[in-house]
């Protein structure tokens, strides 16, 4: 059947998940308090750097006791300088159930070398996070952003465990509750959310990982880009906002203005229930279609930020082809950016679904993709 354009188009057609859209009130124009050219040591730059670290503890609640600090290289820079610092004292669990997940169990597999089991799910599915030994260090993905699959809760995570558990929680962090209790390193960047900018990673350690960086020495060089302690005790200054080397102060700058628009949505549950009702409105137009389904077949683990889609039409032959046509179609139309699938995915779309992306954006999209995948169905 073929049907016409849909008359009305999204205000904003930016859906990547990563970097993400922007808060809707963003404006270049906003940015004129960075203190640009000016030195990140001196007591303004310290100022903004510390307002960021405790707006983030603020909105996020982390406990008073948990260090926030910002680190070089983003999210990866984040989980690779606590995994290269804190594992090594015991074995480890390593969890995958997507492509960044992976990553982590080859950073310890096959780098580190450090004793370790492995758990992998199909994409789509999760680990039985029940399953793990945890006195051993636990690492793992809250939300996995290529697969659209994320942790339901902490529940299975012991509070009275021996090891760490290390969690990326890139494109969770503003999106989910996350049990701090459960979680000794969590990791985050500001392109995911937040809509902020690449780069900068942001690394929360409970006082139990910070006990372990001040008594356990990696037989590893460090490089000091990963270096959190000195003469066997944790450099605080870190946690303060005394960055290891130069952050952007425009992008810190950007972070804040982001951190302000998520207090005035209603801070982190408004944040999630903006995600909620943009997830719901694709999930009903998935229940109205039946040439399209949830990557995530159980809607317990179905994230609210990463939205994956697989097409599911007998007509179509090649489903890799088949998705990328219907993603550039939507592109080429200018009303959604960015929605093919993960490299490494299963062929489909991804839908980002964070709070900065307005429902009514998302509820102009859809239509059109029914027109997309109509017109390709008859081409
Ligand atoms: C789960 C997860 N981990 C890590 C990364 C890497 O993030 P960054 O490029 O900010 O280091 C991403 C990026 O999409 C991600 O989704």
């Amino acid at each position: 059947m073929a049907i016409d354009q849909p008359a009305t188009r999204p205000a904003n057609p930016r859906f990547s998940s990563g970097p993400c859209a922007k808060p809707p009130v963003f404006n270049l124009n906003n940015l004129s308090d960075a203190p640009l050219g000016r030195s990140h040591r001196a007591a303004v730059g310290k100022a903004k750097l510390l307002k960021a670290i405790e707006d983030t503890r603020e909105i996020l609640g982390v406990p008073a006791d948990y260090r926030i600090g910002i680190v070089p290289a983003s999210d990866t820079g984040a989980f690779e300088m606590a995994m290269w610092s804190l594992l090594g004292e015991r074995p480890a669990e390593m969890v995958a159930w997507e492509s960044f997940g992976a990553g982590w169990v080859t950073d310890v597999v096959k780098q580190l070398k450090i004793d370790a089991t492995t758990h992998t799910a199909e994409y789509g599915e999760i680990v039985d996070m029940a399953a793990l030994n945890y006195d051993n260090d636990v690492c793992f993905t809250w939300n996995g952003t290529t697969s659209g699959v994320r942790m339901p809760n902490g529940d299975a995570i012991p509070a009275d465990r021996a090891g760490l558990t290390l969690c990326d929680a890139t494109s969770a962090a503003f999106a989910m509750d996350l049990p701090w209790d459960k979680l000794d390193v969590t990791t985050f960047s500001w392109q995911k959310v937040l809509g902020g900018e690449a780069a900068h990673g942001m690394l929360i350690l409970s006082p139990r990982a910070v006990e372990r960086l001040e008594s356990y020495t990696p037989a590893w060089p460090l490089p000091k880009i990963f270096r959190m302690t000195k003469g066997g005790k944790l450099i605080e200054g870190i946690f303060k906002g005394e960055t290891i080397n130069t952050p952007s102060m425009l992008c810190v700058e950007d972070y804040l203005q982001a951190l302000e628009w998520a207090r005035s949505v209603g801070g982190l549950k408004g944040l999630i229930a903006r995600a909620d009702a943009n997830t719901k409105a694709i999930a009903d137009f998935v229940d109205a279609h039946d040439w399209i389904e949830f990557l995530a077949t159980d809607p317990a683990i179905r994230s609210n930020t990463s939205v994956c889609l697989k097409f599911n039409d007998a007509r179509i032959t090649d489903g890799a082809a088949f998705a990328k046509a219907v993603a550039n179609r939507l592109a080429d139309a200018d009303v959604a950016l960015d929605i093919g699938a993960y490299r490494d995915a299963p062929a489909g779309l991804r839908i980002w679904c964070g709070g900065t992306i307005e429902t009514l954006d998302i509820e102009a999209m859809l239509p059109w993709l029914a027109w997309a995948f109509e017109t390709e169905i008859n081409a």
